[in-house]
């Protein structure tokens, strides 16, 4: 795991856009498979991806985006769904298919069937390449709660009173938000090949100190990334207040940043 402790929220934004931007670049013509994640955490990096496009000429041309979940009972086309949520905050605004970007249809009649197509269309469409995710302030990503299995696939979950609690701020009331979710799973999300998540805020600072220093336990959902070999994570210095070894993290990663500038390898 890589741990980079940005001064703010824009440098750390743009630290998670250059992570796709390169993933786009590399995966080129075949067209990169990219994994979105909602909520507020990705959304300046996704506004700097939009700037990259319109100034840079950055294409997402020919890539395929899955999200990461859905509410069960919310339409795609309603107020608060994530289908909307990643048009309205990035997929509309880049030249992206807009049939190529998927998400969970939280409509469906069967939500247990659509959980297990979800995760099959994955598998078919070859993998994500790159993982983009935020975590909750209880530990979860995705909509995995505490106490998901940690090889989990895509499935229908309940979600917990803090997440609803957390997520009420996008709704009228906390009475609105839908009680039931369909995400992908742990051992879902940890198929892709690279992944970056981000946090900012001191209320995500007990969450990242789990998901970077402690042990491994479906208590703390995010842990599970710590089994994964590419991992960056990307928060800010109110998230990182509770990493024991942060001043490591900043070493190591100035270090590299100078051997990067030396053309060497680390
Ligand atoms: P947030 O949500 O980015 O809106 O803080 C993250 C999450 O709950 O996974």
């Amino acid at each position: 795991m890589e741990i980079h402790i940005a001064a703010d929220a824009e440098a750390g934004a743009r630290t998670v856009a250059d992570v796709v931007e390169q993933t786009l670049r590399e995966t080129g013509e075949l067209g990169t498979v990219l994994g979105l994640a909602t909520g507020d955490s990705p959304v300046p990096a996704y506004t700097e991806l939009i700037r990259r496009h319109r100034e840079e000429g950055l294409s997402f041309a020919g890539s395929r985006a899955f999200l990461l979940d859905e509410y069960v009972g919310l339409p795609a086309g309603h107020d608060q769904s994530y289908h909307r949520f990643i048009r309205e905050q990035l997929t509309s605004h880049v030249d992206i298919d807009d049939a190529a970007v998927l998400s969970p249809d939280g409509a469906a009649a069967d939500p247990v069937a659509e959980a297990a197509a979800y995760d099959r269309r994955i598998g078919e469409a070859g993998g994500v390449d790159l993982q983009i995710l935020g975590i909750g302030s209880n530990g979860h990503i995705a909509f995995n709660e505490p106490g998901s299995s940690l090889v989990s696939r895509t499935r229908v979950v309940a979600l917990t009173p803090r997440t609803i609690e957390d997520n009420s701020r996008y709704f009228e009331s906390p009475d609105e938000v839908p009680v039931r979710a369909l995400t992908q799973g742990l051992g879902t999300i940890l198929e892709a090949r690279r992944i970056v998540l981000t946090a900012s805020g001191e209320g995500k600072a007990a969450a990242v100190a789990r998901l970077v220093e402690g042990s491994v336990s479906a208590r703390w959902p995010a842990t599970i990334l710590q089994m994964h070999p590419e991992v960056l994570v990307v928060v800010d210095e109110a998230a990182a207040s509770q990493l024991e070894l942060a001043d490591y993290y900043r070493y190591a990663r100035d270090l590299e940043v100078e051997h990067a500038v030396a053309g060497q390898r680390v």
